[in-house]
């Protein structure tokens, strides 16, 4: 007899459905998966014949043919374990016709019969809703993050004999999901601004950054707090809305890295890669790509400490996902675009020893050396990062101080009004804030007047600052009057914009 049960596949951070479709016929015993399985779903066999056994049920002695369909696109992983084997529970007879009816379904068997939780489950509800389907049912751990999709039952299940009375039964209660809103409202973060003491024109250049979302460098000697500083951005920038929670998450689920009984990444992510990362760690692949930490950090911040130690090539290939907000990556069987949108933070020391610009302690680097250690970071990459600021060691009476700074929650507010202020303004471009601005989008959105014009071109020849550096002042003052509230960019904006600038020249000029 036939019988086909519907589950999904992976494809980028996107499911599609995947019709199991089970033939079972009374020839020589034999089991056959076709449909591009890869290893993970030939060993499908195995589990479901253990798992069918092991949950007191009858394993037909008879010729199995399962196929995948479409048969035309790969399919991986253990997810296929569940429906398969209900598959060939409904085609022998063993059991009855599913009362439930419009489901997928989804989940890898352990040989106990116990359905073990899976990858990617936030898209593949989404595209189950998307298909009219009326129920997904998912491994117990995967329940929460299922149910943050509206509009389909959702139905977790523990093990096989569970699965099968779910079956039989007519209209059990679908899981409830907790409401999102408040949380999206409210991201908890465990760090806040107000435990990083004095520092306050890193804290100062930070707000800019977070309220324009430019990517921003940071300079300064080892335990001078730029990891500390680093850490905290995410804590500043406007909470996710519902459509960025739901990305995010469909990016960290398809990773397989979402932490246990988590319905949906509510706070923004940051990601901190090691400097000896690979290409492929960094923006992603694999034979079936899976996201890499430029993806992972989509809607958040990607902090890359000891920039210098980065290979070239690796920093190269962050140049498209800086550019255009996504990244490709081509396999001979497809080519995957995967979303890459945030902000880049990087951290270094001014010179090898790292005490360069620490006036208490004394530099032994040779120039020859600093200046090999700063050429590491290429142009291009330097023309990206349009805030660069120099991160003073603190003294100890600083440091002993009882003074807290301000908090994260009252900076985040009027980040978000920046971001709001912005958001107006681009309505209808593909802009969400100043950092994105095309050079050609400049003489619209930031006009200045003549006295203005002239303190900027004074102050371009006197530090020597390239025809870019122009663009990118321009840039920051718009972001800075935004902050101020003023549609109007003032001197005091580009006198400040001015100084996120000055170091290149000091250390690259
Ligand atoms: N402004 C500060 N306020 C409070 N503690 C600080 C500050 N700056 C540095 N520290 C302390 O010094 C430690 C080292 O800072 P870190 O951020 O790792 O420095 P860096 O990344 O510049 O080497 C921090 O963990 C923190 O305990
Ligand atoms: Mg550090």
């Amino acid at each position: 007899m036939l019988a086909c049960v519907d589950s999904a596949a992976l494809m980028g951070i996107d499911a599609y459905i995947v019709n199991v479709e089970v033939d079972v016929s009374s020839s020589f015993p034999s089991f056959t998966i076709v449909g591009l399985p890869d290893a993970a779903v030939q060993e499908s066999k195995e589990r479901v014949i253990a798992a069918t056994r092991n949950s007191a049920l009858e394993f037909p002695r008879r010729r199995i043919v399962i196929n995948l369909a479409p048969a035309d696109t790969k399919k991986e992983g253990p997810s296929f374990d569940l429906p398969i084997a209900l598959g060939i529970l409904i085609a022998s007879e063993t059991i009855s016709q599913p009362m439930l009816k419009r489901f997928v379904a989804i989940g890898e068997l352990s040989l106990d019969g116990s359905v073990k939780p899976v990858n990617g489950v936030l898209p593949i509800a989404l595209d189950a809703k998307a298909n009219g389907k009326e129920a997904i049912i998912v491994p117990k751990e995967n329940a929460r993050e299922a149910a943050v999709v509206r509009g389909i039952h959702v139905f977790p299940v523990d093990c096989l004999t569970q699965t099968i009375e779910l079956l039989k039964e007519c209209g059990p209660e679908p899981f409830q999901g907790s409401p999102l809103d408040e949380a999206l409202e409210n991201p908890e973060y465990r760090i806040d601004f107000s435990d990083v003491k004095a520092q306050e024109a890193a804290k100062r250049a930070l707000e800019v950054a977070a309220a324009g979302g430019h990517n921003i460098i940071m300079i300064g000697p080892p335990g001078s707090g730029k990891s500390m500083l680093a850490r905290r951005l995410p804590t500043i920038l406007p909470p996710l809305n519902l459509d960025e929670a739901l990305e995010t998450t469909k990016i960290v689920s398809v990773a397989g890295q979402m932490p246990a009984n988590t319905a949906l990444i509510t706070s923004r992510p940051f990601r901190s890669p090691h400097h000896t990362v690979s290409n492929a760690g960094l923006i992603g692949g694999g034979t079936i790509p899976r996201p890499g930490e430029v993806s992972l950090s989509h809607n958040g911040v990607l902090f890359l400490d000891e920039l210098p130690e980065f290979s070239r090539d690796v920093l190269e290939v962050m140049r498209q996902p800086l550019e255009d907000g996504v990244v490709t990556i081509s396999r001979a069987a497809m080519s995957l675009t995967f979303p890459a949108r945030f902000m880049l933070v990087a951290a270094m020391n001014p010179c090898p020893c790292g005490f360069a610009t620490d006036p208490t302690r004394n530099c032994n680097c040779m120039p020859q050396q600093v200046r090999r250690y700063l050429m590491k970071i290429s142009g291009p990459l330097l023309d990206r990062i349009d805030i660069h600021i120099e991160v003073p060691h603190l003294r100890q009476d600083q440091l002993m101080s009882e003074q807290t700074g301000e908090a994260s929650l009252p900076i985040r507010d009027r980040v978000r009004r920046a971001r709001e202020v912005q958001q107006r303004r681009f309505e209808g471009l593909p802009i969400y804030c100043n950092a994105h601005m095309q050079s050609k989008q400049l003489k619209t959105f930031c006009p200045i007047d003549e006295p203005v014009k002239d303190l900027l071109k004074g102050a371009i020849h006197q530090l020597n600052l390239s025809a870019r550096a122009y663009d990118r002042i321009l840039k920051l003052s718009r972001t800075i009057a935004d902050l101020a509230g003023l549609e109007q960019i003032l001197p005091n904006h580009v006198a400040e914009a001015v100084q996120y600038r000055s170091l290149d020249r000091k250390l690259w000029g």
